[in-house]
C-alpha cells in the first residue's frame, strides 16, 4: 500500500458551498470517497484545518512517515513562510494543488511561499488536480 496524506488549508472545509463558480459544487468529503474508489492501492490520510499552525503540525506529523503528500495550503500559500519552511524540513515529496488557476486571478495569488519547496504544482484543473497528483505518486511506485 502507498501511504498518501492530503492536507487542505483554510476554507476548503466549505468546498461545495463556497464560491461554487470558482471552486465547484462538490464537497471534499464526497470527492474523497470517489478518490479512494479510483485508487484502491492507496491508503489515504486526510487532514483539513483553518489554522496555520495546525497545518504546520500536520506537515511535520505526516512528513516523515508517508510516501507522498498532496497539499493545498489555500490562502496560506500566498502568506505563510512557516508552511514553506515545514515543507523544506520534511523528506516526503509534496505536490501542491490548487483547484482554481491562481495565475489568472488576483495578483496576490501569483505569489507562493510553497511552490519553490515542492516537487510540482497543479493548478486550475478543479478537484481532478488531486487525482492527478495521486496518479503521479502511484505512477512513480510502478515505474
Ligand atoms: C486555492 C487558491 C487560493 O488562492 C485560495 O486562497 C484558496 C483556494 C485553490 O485551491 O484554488 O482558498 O488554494
Amino acid at each position: 500500500m502507498l501511504n498518501i496524506t492530503i492536507i487542505n488549508g483554510p476554507n476548503l472545509n466549505l468546498l461545495g458551498k463556497r464560491e461554487p463558480g470558482i471552486y465547484g459544487n462538490e464537497s471534499f468529503e464526497d470527492f474523497l470517497v470517489q478518490l479512494k474508489q479510483a485508487f484502491p492501492q492507496v491508503n489515504f490520510t486526510y487532514f483539513q484545518s483553518n489554522v496555520e499552525g495546525e497545518l504546520v503540525n500536520a506537515i511535520q506529523q505526516y512528513g516523515f512517515n508517508q510516501d507522498g503528500m498532496i497539499l493545498n495550503p489555500a490562502a496560506y500559500t500566498h502568506t505563510s513562510v512557516a508552511i514553506g519552511d515545514a515543507i523544506a524540513a520534511i523528506p516526503c515529496e509534496v505536490v501542491e494543488v490548487h483547484i482554481s488557476n491562481i495565475f489568472n486571478r488576483e495578483e496576490f495569488r501569483k505569489i507562493s511561499f510553497v511552490s519553490g519547496k515542492v516537487a510540482g504544482v497543479i493548478a486550475g484543473l478543479g478537484l481532478s488536480g488531486y487525482a492527478l497528483a495521486v496518479a503521479y505518486f502511484t505512477g512513480k511506485e510502478n515505474a
